[in-house]
């Protein structure tokens, strides 16, 4: 049998990611951050000099991802090559956004993501962990949040990693990659029909928890 996944899908700067290690440290199980594999393919393109536009080239690549995880420092390296801090930049997420759009990049990655899926559990944070890669999950998330609380979320952060940061910019930035985001052919974000929807607007990880658990019991 199936070891239980819990998926939690939304925009960039929702709040997924604080959310989703929450809820795989309290439950104790593991977790999938596919955002992340998307940058890293991504990453590899570049490296190796290849065009983000050209699909069956970034897919290859994707197929062959050589990545080590460290989980007790957060150490991430590819191809023995530590991109721990360039994963995060706001140009290596653009970048992930062009090559995510390819669906041969999508199916590449699709068996990787799904291997995740290991006893006791997992929670895997994405775009569309609910509606394509996990699609009987037992439960589903759709966590979002208004673009401008994104882009203030996203300045903040920044700035504390002693970064400069135009919330104009980033702003623009978050409304161009929703946009992509949104509008592509293949798995588009948009939440599974049978996801709980919460809006991180106005509410901190607790008062997300809170509100998901609230639903789930109405629902019964
Ligand atoms: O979540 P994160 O910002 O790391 O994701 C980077 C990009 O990867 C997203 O903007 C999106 O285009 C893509 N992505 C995706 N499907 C996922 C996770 C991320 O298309 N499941």
């Amino acid at each position: 049998d199936k070891a239980p996944v819990l998926t939690i899908d939304g925009p960039s700067g929702a709040g997924k990611g604080t959310l989703s290690q929450l809820m795989a440290s309290r439950l104790g199980w593991h977790f999938l951050d596919s955002g992340a594999l998307y940058r890293l393919a991504a990453l590899s393109a570049l490296s190796h000099g290849i065009d983000l536009d050209r699909a069956e080239d970034v897919a290859l690549v994707a197929a062959h991802l050589d990545i080590h995880f460290d989980p007790d420092s957060g150490q991430v390296l590819l191809e023995g090559d530590d991109v721990t801090r360039v994963l995060r930049t706001e140009e290596t997420g653009g970048a992930a956004s062009r090559v995510a759009a390819h669906t041969e990049v999508r199916q590449a990655l699709l068996e990787r993501q799904r291997a995740f899926r290991v006893a006791p559990g997992l929670v895997a944070d994405g775009r569309d962990m609910g509606t394509v890669v996990f699609p009987d999950a037992e439960l589903k998330i759709f966590l979002t949040a208004s673009a401008e609380e994104r882009a203030r979320r996203r300045v903040a952060q920044l700035r504390e990693s002693g970064g400069e940061a135009d919330f104009e910019a980033v702003l623009a930035d978050v409304q161009a990659r929703d946009e992509r985001d949104r509008n592509r052919k293949d798995s588009p974000l948009i939440p599974a029909t049978d996801a709980i929807t919460v809006d991180s607007t106005h509410l901190n990880v607790e008062a997300v928890l809170e509100a998901i658990m609230e639903q789930a019991r109405a629902r019964g």
